[in-house]
């Protein structure tokens, strides 16, 4: 059992100028006040400009651009700069907003350090994109209506790119904690539990399980201490949604980690991040100090008797450590690889105590449903996968990014519409879904819509909602030889189907690759991912081979191509590879 009895990383300070709030009065008066703050800010004199700063658009200058405001700013006495995080809009990146006294909200998109003055005072109007509101400004759209934003519906997006997610203050003043408060004087952990049901909010971390029936689960646990843990590890390629919300919202998965430990019974919280994700540990850290300084968690939170502590665990970079149960080893200390089941993490989890996980974007889908209430969020989507679903993007399109849609949204909508469609030179082969654990999807496949159970009747899967579009300059190949040795760099070798397994198929994929394959090496890659699906012990050995086995389904003629007539399909080699060929041995190319 953790010995360790304070809430939070004791390295990372909190806001010393936060008052400590010790009842529920004092929280609704200090509510009101962010409020009037918040609102006083917006009605000002003053021009307020705004930069979002996230991971990705640090990557392209934007705090570059918040140096260049600031500094423009401490020489004029109207001009107030903040910053918040990124909305999903990377193909705006570095956005500036701009609000000048009496007008509209200006979206400003690709602003340069040395075009950020210009923006401010108005000479710049090209880089202006839309507004802010339902009505349209001299020339600007409402930028809502443009089609990256006219689909979405953002509800745990709504204050990504408007708070400044450093501030718990300015959390608050949108209703931060509002659902917090509720389960801690107004609502039984039945009542609460009852809602999450009602939601019917399924599980964003993959396999779409159902939050309410694993708290109720949680809640009934007999044994003690009881835990939460938040799964934020996030370290599959093609996914960004996670380490956006908690760079641009870190409050709202705090408070839905703080609701699960008073419904469930908890006395500790953990949220395991990715170590590569360094903006989002930061921010959520920060949250984290601020919450705990304003007296959100410890003991007897606002003077209702209930306590709940909190810690922050960072990963080290192994796909794997994001498996529920090798999360939990990593968490504790020990070696992340995961262990047959039963039991569940909820009967033994950390420490072998109850112990209740769950992916980030569900987690902040939680105040909605305390607050509006479960029927409401079962309203929205489809009957079966309610709500909305977060969903990230790569390939040559338009306007790329994260996205926050009803469930139920065709692909083609998303492709075509949100994020786009194609850029010019390049023409639609495929997109992968699943991030590395399902098959591709092809322009027929295109008018299913987007939800837990529709994809897979295709080959294809939802997960955790990222997907790859790739053009028609893209072997299938290639494609799956680099999904597969993914899964078989991250397996982390307890099972030997997965370790075994694994190698061997990327090793039949690069002889065919090099021109040596023959048409015997198709069953045989075949017969090896059944081996791998069927006898692997966990989730990333059961579905690896998926990818690659899709990609056969899909584009047959390319795999009978490059055995049939031994040329291969190399568009890259890795250096060993060209060694081989380059002195024509004969034996068969080891795995890199
Ligand atoms: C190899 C592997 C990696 C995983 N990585 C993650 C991850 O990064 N984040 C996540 O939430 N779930 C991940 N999962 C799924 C978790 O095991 C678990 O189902 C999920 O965190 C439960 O939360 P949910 O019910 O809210 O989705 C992974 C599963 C496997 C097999
Ligand atoms: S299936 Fe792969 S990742 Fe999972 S336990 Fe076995 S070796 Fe490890």
């Amino acid at each position: 059992m953790a010995a360790d009895g304070d809430t939070t990383d004791m390295h990372v300070q909190g806001d010393s100028t936060l008052p400590r709030l010790t009842s529920r009065l004092e929280f609704q008066q200090y509510a009101a006040s962010a409020k009037d703050k918040w609102n006083s800010l917006w009605s000002s004199t003053s021009t307020v400009v705004t930069v979002l700063v996230g991971s990705s658009s640090i990557a392209k200058g934007a705090e570059t651009v918040l140096d260049a405001a600031a500094e423009y700013a401490l020489m004029k006495s109207n001009v107030v700069v903040r910053k918040t995080g990124v909305d999903g809009a990377d193909w705006m990146e570095v956005q500036v907003t701009v609000k000048r006294p009496g007008g509209p909200l200006v979206h400003y998109a690709n602003v340069t350090p040395d075009e950020i003055v210009d923006v401010i005072e108005g000479r710049l109007e090209s880089k202006a994109l839309g507004v802010d509101g339902d009505q349209p400004s001299g020339n600007l759209p409402p930028l809502k209506d443009h089609p990256f934003f006219k689909y979405q519906q953002r509800l745990i997006l709504r204050d990504v790119g408007v708070i400044d997610p450093d501030s718990i203050e300015e959390a608050i003043a949108l209703g931060a904690y509002s659902a917090y408060f509720k389960v801690l004087f107004e609502m039984s952990q039945e009542d609460a539990i009852a809602e999450m049901t009602a939601a019917n909010l399924r599980g964003r971390g993959g396999a779409g399980f159902p939050a309410g029936i694993k708290w109720e689960s949680g809640r009934k646990a007999r044994n003690s201490p009881k835990f939460i843990v938040c799964n934020s590890h996030e370290g599959e390629p093609n996914v960004y949604k996670d380490r956006r919300m908690l760079e641009g919202d870190p409050h709202r998965i705090r408070e839905g980690l703080l609701i699960a430990a008073i419904v469930v019974g908890a006395e500790r919280v953990y949220n395991y991040i990715g170590g590569e994700h360094p903006w989002a540990i930061k921010r959520f850290r920060k949250a984290v100090a601020d919450a705990e300084r304003l007296g959100l968690i410890g003991k007897n939170v606002l003077g209702s008797g209930k306590s709940v502590a909190f810690r922050v665990r960072t990963g080290g970079g192994a796909y794997i450590c994001g498996e529920g149960s090798a999360l939990m080893y990593s968490v504790m200390g020990v070696r992340g690889q995961p262990r047959t089941k039963p039991p569940r993490s909820v009967e033994e989890g950390l420490w072998k105590r109850p112990t209740v996980a769950n992916n980030t974007e569900t987690m902040a889908n939680v105040r909605d449903i305390i607050n509006n209430g479960g029927a409401w969020y079962a309203s929205i989507g489809t009957e079966k996968s309610s709500g909305t679903k977060l969903m990230t993007v790569q390939g040559p399109l338009k306007t790329m990014g994260l996205v926050e849609v009803p469930m139920g949204i065709t692909l083609r909508t998303l492709i075509d519409e949100v994020w786009g469609g194609m850029r010019a030179g390049y023409k639609f082969k495929g997109i992968q879904t699943g991030g590395v654990s399902a098959g591709p999807l092809k322009d027929e496949h295109l008018d299913l819509p987007v939800d837990f159970d529709s994809l897979t009747h295709v080959g294809g899967m939802l997960g955790s909602g990222g997907f790859v579009v790739f053009d028609e300059s893209v072997s299938a190949v290639d494609f799956a030889r680099y999904l597969t040795a993914f899964n078989r760099y991250e397996s982390c070798s307890k099972c030997v189907p997965c370790a075994r397994g694994n190698p061997a198929l990327v090793e039949i994929i690069d002889r065919i690759r090099l021109g040596r394959g023959t048409r015997a090496d198709l069953p045989l890659i075949r017969r090896t991912s059944k081996h791998v699906i069927e006898l692997s012990l966990c989730g990333l050995g059961q579905v690896a081979p998926m990818p690659l086995l899709g990609m056969m389904d899909q584009y047959p003629d390319e795999f009978e191509t490059a055995v049939s007539n031994n040329t291969g399909t190399v568009l890259w080699m890795t250096p060993q590879q060209e060694k081989v060929l380059s002195t024509e041995t004969t034996t068969t190319p080891a795995a890199d």
